[in-house]
Parts: C-alpha cells; sequence; structure tokens
C-alpha cells in the first residue's frame, strides 16, 4: 500500500522549503522503497531551491543518503528488504556505449524509479538527482541502493552518496594519485577536503590545501594536508611551485568551479601534471589561456563527475576503510539536524561554517 510520510519540498524558485506530506507508491518492478536514516545537505539541494538546475518544481530534496531498504518490486534481485544501503544517482544501465565498453562509471544512461511520488493532492514531486531522501521513506530504482556494511554509522555512510566521493573520487579516480604524488587542493569544503582525503588514501607525498579561509586551512590539515595556503594573502600558484621544488604539483584538484581557480590550478600543476575540475561552474563563466600553454606544458586536463565512482566498486571498499580507521567519513559531519532544519542549514552552508549538515531520522 502506498505511504504518507513527511518530506522536505521546495515549491518554487528562491521559496523556502518546508515540510509537507507526500505519497509514496510501493515500489514497481525494479523498484525499491528504502527507510532514510539520514541524508546530507548538499549545495546541489540548494541549487534545485533557487532554480538553477530546472523549472520542474515541485522538488523533493535530499540526495546524500544512506538507509534500510523496505521493500522490493518484481525482479528486484540486487537487494532485499533490510538491508542497508547508500543511495547513488548513478545506477548503471549495462547497455549504453560507455557501459558496453566496459566504462560503467561513465554510463550516458543512468536510471531513477519509474513511478512519481506525490504531493497529498496527486501533483507529482521531482526528486532531487532522482533520490529526494529529505524523507522519511523514498522510491528509487533498485540500482540506486548499493549494500554497504552494516555496521557504518548512517550519518557518515550517506555523504558517500554525493560531496565526500565526489572529492575522494576527484583524487582516486579521475586525477588517479600514485603513492609519492605532490598534490594540491583549491578550495577546502566538503568536496575540496575529501579530495585532500582521498590523495592520503593513495599515497600522495606531498598535499598541499588552499582556500581563502583559514578555518577551512585548518581541517585541511586535520585530515592530511602536509601544507596549506592562504590564497587571499598569497599567490597560491607561486606558493604551490615553491613548495614542488619550483615545479608545481603533480595533480592540482580544483574543488571551487570558478575561472580564476581554474586558472590556478592549470598553473600549479607542474609539466605533464594533471587538472581536475570537480567544482561545478555556472553557465556563463568563461576561461581564456594561451592555446600554447595548453599543449606546451602537455599533461591532462580533466573534470570529475561525482568523483567518476562506480558505486558497486565504490562505496563497499570506502565503508571498509572507515570501519578500519583508514578513512575519517565522522569527521565530514559538522552537525546532525532534523528535518526541519534544512532552512536553517542552507543559510550555514552559505556563510561557510559547516563542511555538512546531515539530517537524521
Ligand atoms: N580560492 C580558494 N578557495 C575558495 C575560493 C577562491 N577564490 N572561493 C571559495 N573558496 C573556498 C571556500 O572558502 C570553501 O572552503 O572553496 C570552498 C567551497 O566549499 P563549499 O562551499 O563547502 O562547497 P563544496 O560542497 O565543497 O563544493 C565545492 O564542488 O560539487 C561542487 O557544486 C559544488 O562547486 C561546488 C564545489
Ligand atoms: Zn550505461
Ligand atoms: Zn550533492
Amino acid at each position: 500500500m502506498a505511504q504518507q510520510v513527511q518530506g522536505v519540498i521546495a515549491r518554487a524558485k528562491g521559496e523556502p522549503v518546508r515540510i509537507e506530506t507526500i505519497t509514496v507508491p510501493d515500489p514497481g518492478p525494479g523498484e525499491a522503497v528504502v527507510k532514510v536514516q539520514a541524508c546530507g545537505v548538499c549545495h546541489t539541494d540548494l541549487h534545485y531551491r533557487e532554480g538553477g538546475i530546472n523549472d520542474d518544481f515541485p522538488f523533493l530534496l535530499g540526495h546524500e543518503a544512506a538507509g534500510v531498504v523496505q521493500s522490493v518490486g518484481e525482479g528486484v534481485t540486487e537487494v532485499a528488504p533490510g538491508d542497508f544501503v547508500i543511495l547513488n544517482w548513478r545506477a548503471v544501465c549495462g547497455q549504453c556505449r560507455a557501459c558496453l565498453r566496459g566504462r560503467p562509471q561513465y554510463c550516458f544512461d543512468t536510471h531513477n524509479a519509474k513511478q512519481k511520488m506525490t504531493l497529498a493532492d496527486g501533483t507529482e514531486l521531482s526528486p532531487a538527482l532522482g533520490i529526494g531522501a529529505f524523507a522519511e521513506k523514498t522510491l528509487v530504482a533498485a540500482g540506486q541502493c548499493t549494500k554497504v556494511d552494516p555496521e557504518a554509522s548512517p550519518a557518515a555512510a550517506g555523504l558517500l552518496g554525493c560531496g565526500v566521493m565526489a572529492g575522494i573520487g576527484a583524487a582516486i579516480n579521475t586525477g588517479e594519485v600514485g603513492r609519492g604524488d605532490s598534490v594540491a587542493v583549491i578550495g577546502c569544503g566538503g568536496v575540496g577536503n575529501a579530495a585532500v582525503v582521498g590523495a592520503r588514501l593513495a599515497g600522495a607525498a606531498k598535499i598541499i590545501a588552499v582556500d581563502i579561509d583559514d578555518k577551512k586551512l585548518r581541517t585541511a590539515e586535520g585530515l592530511g594536508a602536509t601544507h596549506t595556503v592562504n590564497s587571499r594573502t598569497t599567490d597560491p600558484v607561486e606558493a604551490v611551485r615553491e613548495l614542488t621544488g619550483g615545479n608545481g604539483a603533480d595533480v592540482v584538484i580544483e574543488a571551487v568551479g570558478r575561472p580564476e581557480t581554474y586558472e590556478q590550478a592549470f598553473y600549479a600543476r607542474d609539466l605533464a601534471g594533471t587538472v581536475v575540475l570537480v567544482g561545478v561552474p555556472t553557465p556563463e563563466m568563461r576561461i581564456e589561456l594561451p592555446l600554447l600553454d595548453v599543449f606546451g606544458r602537455g599533461g591532462a586536463l580533466k573534470s570529475s563527475w561525482y568523483g567518476d565512482c562506480l558505486p558497486s566498486r565504490d562505496f563497499p571498499m570506502l565503508i571498509d576503510l572507515y570501519r578500519q580507521g583508514r578513512l575519517d567519513l565522522d569527521a565530514f559531519v559538522t552537525e546532525t539536524i532534523a528535518l526541519e532544519d534544512v532552512e536553517k542549514a542552507f543559510e550555514r552552508m552559505h556563510h561557510g561554517d559547516v563542511l555538512r549538515s546531515v539530517v537524521m531520522f
């Protein structure tokens, strides 16, 4: 039977979000209903509310979540009721040209639940990133549920569903950071600090954190940065070069999403090094670089979408590292909040006070 639960809804552009009763249908073929235990507040939720993603209001926000599968629809074999799962927004299709070439982490045709969750009056909801987890229950495609060790804390595990995975993946998957590498991370919010952690996991010898906020730099140090640069007061390109024998870093990860920081990343990189753009730019942004420098400096300019993660490969592995004490996911949970507090959390995010606020159910 369809269930009625409370969820956080963005009704119109810029309007404060509010809690409303929503209807969650029973799972159909290939679908699952998940009882959400924790869901982090991500920038993308705010972008939805601001109308920055598309105009398909009303949105059911929340997409960085962990919970327990409550029921599954016909034909679902990958998860069963009772499984502890992290929700992902990369349920791969197995059929597209990326999947068929053995690169499912780039799947071009990921899927979500086919049925719609609705408001009490029947209005169809658009769930954020096809998830919609600021709700006690949510309906997703079974492939969006990735089973992990149930001993992990839901608040920490849920973070792998989006921002923290993006940062770790930018370092280990896209940047292919290796043992002994030098790495610079520009912008040390939730995503950049996760890149610091990823670089450390991968065995980087030098990890240079760059930010305009000393508070963020202190956090980066706590997570494994070996050097910090405040780019408000110090030229970050010169500083990174100085710290790397005059050469620049092997891998520079841009986790802000702005032209000026991208340019810093480009020039703070050693010859034949790699730039990874994981920060998300806005449509009007442009970069201008001497094409001769693009050519002459060699190497790779890459972007990282969701940390180029493959959830079925990366989530269980990272949760195992977390359980072994080798990956401090708890450090990213700045505060736990109630469902009613999402609007306040947006405010705190805006002021840069938190790595992550996490709604607990
Ligand atoms: N130079 C260096 N650091 C900067 C600059 C700048 N010009 N401008 C902002 N920052 C820093 C902020 O001080 C902050 O620490 O970048 C960090 C951004 O962090 P958050 O706002 O917490 O954002 P986060 O969740 O980490 O996401 C970063 O990745 O996924 C994308 O959409 C997301 O584009 C965003 C980026
Ligand atoms: Zn595919
Ligand atoms: Zn997100």
